[in-house]
């Protein structure tokens, strides 16, 4: 493994965590989180509490720093980096380059709208990216047409590392001679600690007088800065901040915060982390109320304090991913991912806080039916570059994997975009309809071709009915 890492010359801090997540999965480390190790959270300050209690204490523009001096807002925004993680591959949509460079709202892209929003802060925060060896050159290509002035920042991107995928055999990396870029993958966006230290970036930020990082993914148009939050993280004196929303019945399956008993550490308990037995506990959204969004806000000296007492890096809970080495091929060699999250990373932070922000926040790009809806006029984009629900209730799209799990093929079945549904509750598709234009969808539909060639739904008006092709 050793060698196979200084063959790819990874830095010092990447090789760390690297073999820190080798040496859980060696020990088969369970990394279970059974109830009675946990107590529920139950109370958390919430966004509209802080903003109510900020107006009050002195019209929401000074704020104290955690180092006892009063700032403004502006100032605190000059020490702040807005940083979007944009270092997957989107597989799950069929894509293989960044998520990022999708089309989302009036030709622009999520990188368009994030740009948008960075422009549209007063002050000028500093602009990071994370990318992956995947995602770099087409997000750059990308950034040098549309904003150059973006794309010639200082210290733009921050690159994150890779890990060798491991044979689930041998236990060593893989090889695969035929495509030897395959033996890679991105390590998880966790990997954004030790990329920041192990680049040199969060060093050169320090130096130059950065305290504050809001990060976020680049498929949640909604996680953009607020310097409410901003303001309250400052005060906090926190080096850890989660913005976490309310679990829903349909968020019951994902994972939750809550507080480990020994020590009454904030933690986050992921799925694969429970107990068979304690399952439906851990699915029950009354008692453990909130998941994180992946809206983090980080104090960087603080991170590079802990980093240095830790050897050099986080020790956070490893993600065992089974794969096959060639993502395309199921008969190619099994291997094993090792990935880690950014979000685990509070687990690390004895003064670390989570706030309840409202769902809005949370808007992120999983499947090619989130997509969809969001295509559609059911959501409006803002004067901040946010997308808003623009009718009474957010469209609960269903579209049929087989035909629509691809964004290539959603494309194809979409030429004139999405349909409108902006009065759409429940929309259900059923095998390859192809959605030509000038349709809406309202209440509750259900549209179906069972032909298995693709057909066109008649444009026009459907209301509450199930449509047979
Ligand atoms: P997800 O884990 O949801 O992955 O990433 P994804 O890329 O959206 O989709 P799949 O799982 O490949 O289908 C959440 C955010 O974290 C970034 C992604 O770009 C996305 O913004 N990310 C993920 C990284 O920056 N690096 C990674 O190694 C993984």
């Amino acid at each position: 493994v050793r060698e196979k890492l200084q063959g790819a010359e990874l830095s010092e801090a990447a090789t760390k965590a690297f073999l820190h997540n080798y040496g859980k999965l060696e020990g088969g480390e369970s990394g279970l989180i059974p109830e009675h190790d946990i107590e529920a959270v139950s109370t958390l300050p919430s966004l509209a509490e802080l903003v109510e209690q900020r107006q009050s204490d002195d019209g929401g523009d000074g704020v104290g720093d955690g180092d006892g001096s009063a700032t403004t807002t502006r100032e605190l925004l000059s020490k702040t980096i807005v940083l979007k993680l944009n270092g997957g591959l989107g597989t799950s949509m069929g894509l293989e380059k960044a998520k990022s460079l999708l089309k989302v709202k009036g030709g622009r892209t999520f990188l368009d709208l994030i740009a948008d929003q960075i422009s549209s802060l007063s002050s000028g925060v500093r602009f990071v990216l994370m990318n992956s060896f995947s995602t770099h050159e087409d997000t750059i290509e990308a950034l040098r047409q549309s904003r150059p002035e973006i794309a010639n920042q200082e210290d733009l991107v921050l690159i994150q590392s890779k890990s060798p995928k491991i044979d689930a055999t041998t236990m060593e990396p893989v090889s695969h001679p035929k495509n030897p870029d395959l033996e890679w993958c991105p390590p998880g966006h966790g990997d954004i600690y030790p990329s920041l230290l192990g680049t040199g970036m969060l060093d050169r930020l320090l130096d130059k007088g950065f305290k504050y990082a809001f990060v976020s993914n680049s498929d949640n148009l909604g996680a953009v800065l607020s310097t409410d939050l901003l303001g309250h993280f400052a005060s906090s004196g926190s080096a850890f901040m989660m913005e976490v929303a309310e679990r829903t019945e349909a968020d019951k399956k994902g994972g939750h915060l809550c507080r480990r008993k020994e020590d009454n550490q904030l933690i986050l308990r992921e799925s694969a982390m429970c107990p068979e037995e304690d399952k439906s506990k851990f699915q029950d959204v009354s008692t453990h109320r909130y998941f994180n969004t992946n809206n983090l806000w980080l104090d960087l000296a603080q991170l590079k304090h802990k980093m240095d007492e830790c050897g050099g890096m986080l020790p956070l809970p490893l993600i065992k991913n089974k794969k096959t080495v060639d993502p395309r091929d199921s008969s190619s060699t099994p291997v094993y991912q090792l990935e880690t999250a950014m979000g685990s990373a509070i687990e690390c932070f004895p003064n670390a806080a989570a706030v309840v922000v409202p769902r809005s926040r949370f808007s992120p790009v999983k499947t090619c039916s989130d997509l969809f809806a969001l295509r559609s006029d059911a959501y409006n984009l803002t004067a901040d570059f946010r997308v808003e629900l623009a009718g009474a209730a957010v469209p609960v799209v269903k579209l049929d994997d087989a035909h629509y799990k691809h964004v290539d093929k959603m494309e194809r079945l979409c030429p004139g975009g999405s349909p409108s549904l902006i009065e759409c509750k429940r929309l259900t598709v059923r095998g390859p309809v192809i959605f030509a234009g000038s349709t809406a969808i309202k209440g509750e539909c259900e549209i179906v071709n069972d032909t298995g060639e693709p057909e066109e739904l008649p444009p026009g008006t459907y209301e509450d009915q199930t449509v047979e092709l």
